[in-house]
């Protein structure tokens, strides 16, 4: 009995233990000038920084494979940034607390570390391109890469300027949010499928290129599961469409991780049609391989959750 009374109190001083860390992490998080606004975008990319020049003393930039590796090694460290804005609305949505509210807050410096980022392996594109064309036209152009490239590259620019009240006073809130809302999609893209076409049909034996895939997936997930959150209503679908929206969240789920599996001939009926053979030399991601299973959670979740009641409020949406 008195060994039950000492647990409980113990309890009850670990539970006012944890009660004061976390409105100590709230005010850290809250307050702490280092972790919020300007200064959290220049510790990022000040960071990201001293990587990057660390490694180009160690690269020969003389030679075209040295500025290649760079242009491979800075994208490395803008990838989970991207990774992580792409995910911080859902997550915010998903799991309201103090890390994710702080993430909201925060999002625009981290898109703009992220576009720091980007501007190193701009540069070094930049450098290649004008530097050694012979091998930049025949070792890396290509104009379906081109494309998706420079469209990434200007969706990143006019972010950047309408981050700023002085470019964004040109748009109105509906036209920013779309814009923002595509450059998101389209950044969040570019990357996926490039460790997608990594794992799933080049085989990659590096553990970077399946983290980042992993990583990419799980942005886009979350933003899938936060939309379902937003049309739940209680209760999930039953019946045929309830046991249809499990069912094919369960293969987009396993779609996701057995990539290697069916590409070859999910990819040979797909571009068996001439008109989708030339697609695929100059529209982006055509015909979109990477993108299926998360088409498959996406309409399992429109399954599953019922649509909602025009009578009903809607839940809170952060997007
Ligand atoms: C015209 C614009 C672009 C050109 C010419 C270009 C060129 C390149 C080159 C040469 C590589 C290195 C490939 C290798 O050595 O294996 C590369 C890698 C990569 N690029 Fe780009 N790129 C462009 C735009 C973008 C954009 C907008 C993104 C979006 C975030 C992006 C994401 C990536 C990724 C994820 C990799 C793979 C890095 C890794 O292997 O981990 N690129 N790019």
């Amino acid at each position: 009995m008195w060994s039950i009374a000492r647990y409980v109190s113990m309890l009850r001083k670990i539970t006012a233990q944890l009660g004061f860390l976390k409105v100590n992490m709230q005010r850290v998080m809250n307050k702490s000038p280092l972790i919020n606004g300007w200064p959290l975008f220049w510790c990022l990319t000040l960071f990201a920084a001293a990587f990057m020049v660390r490694a180009s003393v160690l690269s020969d930039l003389n030679s075209p494979e040295g500025i290649s590796g760079m242009i491979q090694y800075s994208v490395r460290w803008a990838v989970p940034l991207i990774f992580l804005i792409t995910a911080t609305s859902a997550m915010a949505r998903l799991f309201p607390n103090t890390m994710t509210r702080w993430l909201m807050r925060n999002r625009r410096y981290v898109g703009l570390s992220f576009a720091a980022a980007m501007a190193w392996q701009g540069a070094f594109i930049f450098w290649i391109s004008v530097g050694h064309p012979d091998h930049y036209y025949t070792n890396i152009y290509f104009l379906r890469d081109e494309l998706e490239g420079s469209s990434g590259y200007l969706f990143l620019t006019a972010m950047i300027v309408t981050s700023f009240p002085f470019g964004r006073r040109h748009l109105s809130p509906a036209h920013w949010s779309v814009l923002h809302r595509a450059g998101v999609y389209f950044l969040w893209a570019y990357p996926f499928s490039v460790y997608w076409w990594n794992t799933a049909y080049y085989g990659s034996e590096l553990w970077l290129d399946y983290l980042f895939y992993g990583l990419g997936f799980t942005a886009f997930a979350l933003r899938i599961a936060a939309w379902g959150k937003g049309r739940w209503v209680g209760q999930h679908a039953t019946g045929g469409y309830g046991a249809g929206g499990k069912l094919l969240i369960a293969a987009g789920l396993l779609l996701g991780a057995t990539g290697s599996l069916w590409q070859e001939p999910v990819s040979a009926v797909l571009l068996a049609p001439a008109p989708s053979q030339t697609l695929e030399l100059w529209l982006p991601f055509w015909p979109f391989q990477p993108f299926l299973p998360l088409l498959f959670l996406g309409l399992g979740t429109w399954l599953l959750t019922p649509n909602v009641d025009p009578a009903l409020p809607k839940t809170q949406v952060v997007t």
